[in-house]
């Protein structure tokens, strides 16, 4: 790689895969709709670099359903980190999701960018919150990493989406991440779960990035749960040693007929 190309990564988010192959998620089978995502990454293969996986990996939290991530991704053969989300297990998570190219991670660099993942999970909660432990950990790695432009993951997104019922179960201490970011100028990009869709807000010169899932579709801008008949996509980005970056969201040609009048998930 000469000293001008970018590293690739894709963030995959929001899986929700279950211990039986065949579980659908309101009308969704989420391994099938996955495995979509999968084929198409197989014909991008040769320029991915990396791959960041931003929580609700599983549907329901089992080892099998982790085992079923390790198998669907183990023919990309692409380096993979993860964080969990509300539907997952953290600790089955740590377990399973740490073998052969499968990290578990938190800090890594890669291509003269910074990597750090947090985890914003809470047992038994659907909303994110950082631990102060998680948090001081955060500002030391900020401290003690080399000056690259960094990449933050977490789950759950630290902005409001305008949805009702989304913004209930978004990060509920952003104040407490941007006053770390604040003193870190290198932090250049935050990517987020949860959401289901495509969203972008800066706050200062940080961009903060929500990306579709690989199931189903929330409709933006909904007060209520409400479902949006869009295929599963996934986010590219390019970042450039220099600090620039570049990023957009691919969608697969998937289709399955969503349960449109669903009340939950
Ligand atoms: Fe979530």
């Amino acid at each position: 790689m000469n000293q001008v190309s970018p590293i690739s990564i894709v963030q995959i988010t929001d899986m929700h895969l279950f211990a039986a192959e065949n579980h659908h998620l309101v009308g969704i089978p989420t391994r099938d709709s996955f495995q979509a995502v999968i084929e198409r990454l197989k014909d991008l293969q040769p320029e991915l670099d990396l791959l960041l996986l931003t929580g609700d990996l599983s549907g329901d939290g089992t080892v099998e359903s982790y085992e079923n991530l390790q198998n669907l991704l183990s023919p990309l053969k692409i380096p993979t980190y993860w964080v969990p989300g509300n539907h997952d297990c953290a600790i089955a998570m740590d377990e399973i999701l740490n073998l052969g190219l499968l990290s578990r991670r938190k800090s890594f660099e890669r291509g003269k960018w910074n990597f750090i993942l947090l985890n914003s999970s809470v047992p038994e909660c659907v909303h994110g919150h950082l631990s102060a432990e998680t948090l001081n950990w955060l500002d030391s790695q900020l401290k003690i990493l080399s000056n690259y432009p960094t990449v933050i993951a977490l789950h759950h997104p630290p902005f409001l989406v305008n949805s009702e019922w989304l913004d209930s179960s978004t990060l509920q201490n952003p104040e407490e991440l941007f006053a770390i970011l604040d003193n870190h100028p290198q932090v250049k990009l935050v990517l987020c779960g949860h959401i289901h869709q495509e969203f972008e807000y800066q706050r200062h010169n940080v961009h903060y990035l929500g990306t579709p899932s690989t199931c189903i579709q929330f409709k933006p801008k909904s007060a209520t749960f409400a479902l949006e008949q869009k295929p599963p996509g996934f986010r590219l980005l390019k970042l450039y040693p220099d600090g620039n970056w570049e990023t957009w969201v691919e969608r697969v040609s998937y289709f399955h007929p969503v349960e449109l009048k669903a009340k939950g998930y």
